[in-house]
């Protein structure tokens, strides 16, 4: 079997399993905030997980919000920063053509709830943000808008973003700059205070730990709301009793990166000759193709072949791809990210994600290959658009 949907979600990595073999069965186990003893040593658990993430990502640990997730964390950013303050004049939200649906939701949901306007930044067709027009698009609009918002690296071209330049504009015009981590860190290397991003995202399943588990990263927190208002926890920022072992997981699955980023970098070399191979041989369009990617993301496309008719069939050789984002998967159309990069229809439709991680087995490219080759082999022969 391959699993090749790890910007879905990547499998519990092997530290994680064992760590939470011995922690669920010897403990500490309690209410972090009880004040007894065992409470006490379960918060200083979950504070040694604030202490090791902050450090994996090189922030501080009181930059850390522990959460549910990339969803809950964004969602929790728009409203600290738009609820009730269209007053202030700044009206205007700056999102990227290609955000997921945590991102695109929320504004939309501002905009229709308390007038926000939303503009796109235009992507270039190799899958980037245009900073430059970025850049224009802030001269023109100084002093209106509230916040900026494009992600570090996409979920389904796995095509980097030109953050830290972006994180530099917003900086130079005052606005927050919000960005979606939530594919980038635990994938590549990261460095929160010299990003210039002053809102970032991680989610426990995108990174070896666990679902359900995940953080904002603040560069100021006192800019944050409560979303869930609860008991005070998180430093009144996020009410609830917390998932520990859950933030635990992650810190254990962050803190195995330095020994991962070799396997990382051979993930990269075998992809890069995986897609080569492939386009020597069929008329196959890589997305993003001449910009820098994720290491294991693949997002590859034979026109007129139509996407989940490849992914059914890789499937009988027990591989297991997307054609979009799990959010966005029953959409059998070209989708929105493909469509703001330019991207055909007949292009699009036969779009099919592979993205493995450090775990993935060695040979998994080459055995997707030859997967590969018998679905378009196959499928080639009717094709199905
Ligand atoms: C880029 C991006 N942002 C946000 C999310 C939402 O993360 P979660 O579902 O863990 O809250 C995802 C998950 O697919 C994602 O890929």
């Amino acid at each position: 079997m391959i699993y090749a949907d790890y910007n879905g979600s990547a499998p519990l990595c092997r530290e994680v399993i064992d760590y939470l073999k011995d922690r669920l069965e010897n403990g500490p186990y309690s209410n972090p905030n009880a004040i007894h003893h065992l409470g006490q040593k379960t918060k200083m658990a979950m504070e040694n997980a604030r202490a090791v993430c902050a450090k994996a990502v090189g922030a501080k640990p009181k930059q850390i919000i522990f959460n549910s997730g990339s969803t809950e964390g964004i969602s929790q950013v728009f409203f600290s920063l738009l609820y009730g303050k269209i007053k202030s004049g700044k009206n205007l939200i700056f999102i990227s053509g290609i955000e997921h649906a945590a991102v695109i939701n929320c504004a939309k949901f501002y905009s229709e709830d308390q007038g926000y306007e939303i503009h796109v930044i235009p992507t270039l067709p190799n899958g980037q943000c245009d900073t430059e027009a970025l850049s224009k698009m802030m001269k023109e609009n100084a002093g209106k808008v509230a916040m900026v918002a494009v992600m570090a690296a996409n979920n389904e071209t796995g095509v980097v973003q030109p953050y830290k330049e972006i994180g530099q504009i917003c900086q130079e015009a005052g606005t927050p700059f919000v960005c979606d981590t939530t594919q980038y860190i635990g994938k590549t290397a990261f460095n929160f205070s010299e990003s210039n991003i002053d809102f970032a995202f991680v989610s426990g399943h995108k990174v070896g730990a666990m679902t359900g588990a995940g953080f904002i990263l603040a560069k100021d927190h006192s800019q944050l709301r409560p979303l869930v208002i609860g008991g005070g926890q998180e430093k009144e920022l996020r009410g609830g009793t917390q998932n520990y072992i859950g933030f635990e997981t992650i810190a254990v699955a962050m803190d195995t990166f330095e020994k991962k980023k070799e396997k990382i970098q051979k993930l990269q070399e075998s992809r890069l000759a995986f897609e080569k191979k492939l386009k020597e041989k069929y008329p196959v369009v890589i997305m993003g193709d001449d910009a820098p990617r994720l290491g294991g993301t693949t997002f590859i496309s034979y026109p007129g072949i139509h996407g989940q008719a490849v992914q059914i069939e890789l499937e009988t050789s027990d591989i297991y791809v997307t054609t979009s984002s799990a959010c966005s998967d029953n959409e059998p159309t070209t989708s929105k990210v493909l469509k703001a990069m330019g991207v055909t229809e007949d292009v699009g439709r036969g779009a099919v994600r592979i993205s493995l991680g450090p775990c993935s087995p060695e040979d998994a490219y080459d055995r997707i290959y030859d997967a590969l080759i018998k679905a378009y082999e196959k499928l080639g022969k009717i094709k199905s658009y």
